[in-house]
């Protein structure tokens, strides 16, 4: 019987799934990187999630019997690979399954920025007075504006799609032209085609949505001098990782007008917010949902279950980087 660790709270049928065959460690609470290095010399498997320090120092902590950590999220900037895979370590992720319900949040908060939805919603809670009004809480349209989005994979394609129904014009940047049909699940004929530089993107765009991974090259991607590009009639989405935007230079540009608002749902050093960000109307501030479906959710667990399995097996992951 494989040891497997699960180091965040899991949905109780994934838990069910593996301990038909496994023994498995925690599962029901966030652990500590204390509690972590505890278990990690004596464990077959991880099941981690994106908040898991899983650094050098950590991987270096690795019992011989470890062979995969399969990451329950897309992203895998909290796991030091090479290092993992040094020591003969699979590392697995879940693309495939969670762009949709990812892309469906970077809409919802391109829309509910640009409308105003979450301070229109907090004005009827408040029990502000209202009653319709041809000049209330007026917002911006998006029918014939353009969206730019930063990193085309999966995600930004499913967000560009959404934008192309809506009528706007999709562009997009990323370091070198990309072959669509490479890209796992992108539909060619579908996905937005006109690739910009940066620059022309930021100081073109009226919304600007990120859709990279979190790389040395993508950090703080956004920062004053990007931010300074954009129109200040423009607004940021950030679904992808919080360190990709410098959020002290964000709330510069928002407190001096020099873009129109923000729709957040990671942050820098999260779970922390910075406190201005609390007090601006032209911004919304989600808790990291972007894939958190019942649905995608049980995908997700269920991907990185069958990557233990196939490990444990000796076949290669299926979703292995
Ligand atoms: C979520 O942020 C993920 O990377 O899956």
């Amino acid at each position: 019987m494989a040891r497997i660790l699960v180091t965040a709270p899991q949905l109780p049928e994934a838990l069910d799934l593996l301990t038909v065959t496994h023994e498995v460690i925690g599962g029901q609470e966030f652990m500590t990187r204390d509690e972590i290095a505890s278990y990690i010399g004596g464990v077959d498997a991880i099941l981690s999630a994106l908040s898991d320090p899983l650094d050098a120092e950590m991987i270096s902590l690795a019992g011989p019997g470890l062979k995969i950590i399969a990451q329950c999220a897309a992203g895998f900037n909290n796991i030091d690979v090479a290092a993992a895979k040094q020591r003969g370590i699979q590392v697995s992720t879940t693309p495939g399954v969670l762009h949709e319900a990812t892309a469906d949040t970077a809409f919802m908060l391109m829309l509910m920025v640009t409308r105003r939805a979450g301070e229109a919603e907090r004005w009827v809670r408040d029990h502000k007075p209202w009653r319709y009004s041809h000049t209330f809480m007026l917002g911006t349209g998006l029918q014939g504006a353009q969206l730019g989005i930063i990193g085309l994979g999966q995600i930004g394609e499913a967000m560009g799609r959404r934008a192309a129904v809506l009528g706007m014009d999709v562009v997009y940047s990323s370091r070198s032209d990309k072959d669509l049909s490479a890209i796992d699940g992108v539909n060619p004929d579908t996905a937005p085609t006109r690739r910009v530089e940066l620059g022309e993107l930021l100081e073109t765009s009226d919304v600007v949505s990120l859709h990279c991974p979190l790389t040395p090259e993508t950090r703080h991607i956004i920062d004053a001098a990007a931010l300074a590009q954009m129109k200040d009639t423009a607004f940021l989405v950030n679904t992808a990782r919080g360190a990709c935007v410098d959020e002290a230079a964000l709330v510069d540009a928002l407190n001096s007008g020099s873009i129109a608002g923000a729709g957040l749902d990671v942050y820098e050093d999260e779970p922390t917010i910075n406190p201005a960000l609390y007090e601006m109307d032209n911004v919304v501030l989600l808790p990291h949902i972007g894939s958190a479906t019942r649905q995608t959710r049980w995908m997700m667990s269920k991907l990185a279950i069958d990557n233990i399995t196939d490990v444990l097996a000796g076949r290669p992951a299926r979703t292995a980087l």
